[in-house]
């Protein structure tokens, strides 16, 4: 399957390119917090799509922290990306009450459909795969996001139209 970025779906989120200034405004703009490494890594993740390696250092040097400290909680947390997400990003839960109602067929359709790994963009930056462990919404597994959205009780064809339904026409990706 070969999904089309989506063009003003609501679905799809839209970030700013990565730009040293434009990261710095991210930051500046947070309130004063303790323990601020993690909020300020996810506001650059919610501008960007992605905390680009380059914050390693600008991040260190705004906190004070060293660049070893940013880049061990930056590459410690799977929800951290370094890199670009795809423009329709799939997360499918593979958390146990999930798997008990079909949720490991569904992430082995995810990736056969997809034709991407889970962790992994599609080479033309269409789509990203994720795996998560629990979304909350254990009771009516199995349960994926896609795009931020949440949806339960969804099985190989249900992921299938929700895909299709993130693409600009909602033609069968
Ligand atoms: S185990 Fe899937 S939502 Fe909780």
């Amino acid at each position: 399957m070969t999904v089309k970025p989506p063009a003003d779906r609501d679905l799809a989120p839209r970030y700013v390119p990565w730009s040293e200034e434009a990261a710095l405004a991210v930051m500046r703009a947070l309130p004063a917090l303790r323990g601020p490494l993690l909020p300020v890594l996810h506001a650059l993740q919610e501008s960007f799509g992605y905390v680009d390696p380059k914050a390693v250092a600008l991040v260190a040097h705004e906190l004070n922290l060293s660049r070893a400290d940013v880049h061990g909680v930056l590459t410690f947390y799977s929800d951290l990306r370094t890199s670009p997400p795809g423009e329709v990003r799939v997360q499918v839960c593979r958390g146990e009450a999930c798997q008990s109602v079909g949720g490991h067929a569904l992430a082995e359709h995810a990736v056969s459909s997809l034709s991407v790994g889970f962790g992994e963009t599609a080479a033309d930056g269409s789509v990203t795969l994720e795996e998560v462990f629990c979304l909350g919404n254990c009771a009516v597994g199995p349960t994926v996001r896609v795009n931020g959205r949440l949806h339960g009780r969804v099985h190989a064809a249900g992921l299938d139209r929700l895909i299709r339904d993130s693409t600009p026409s909602g033609e069968p990706a």
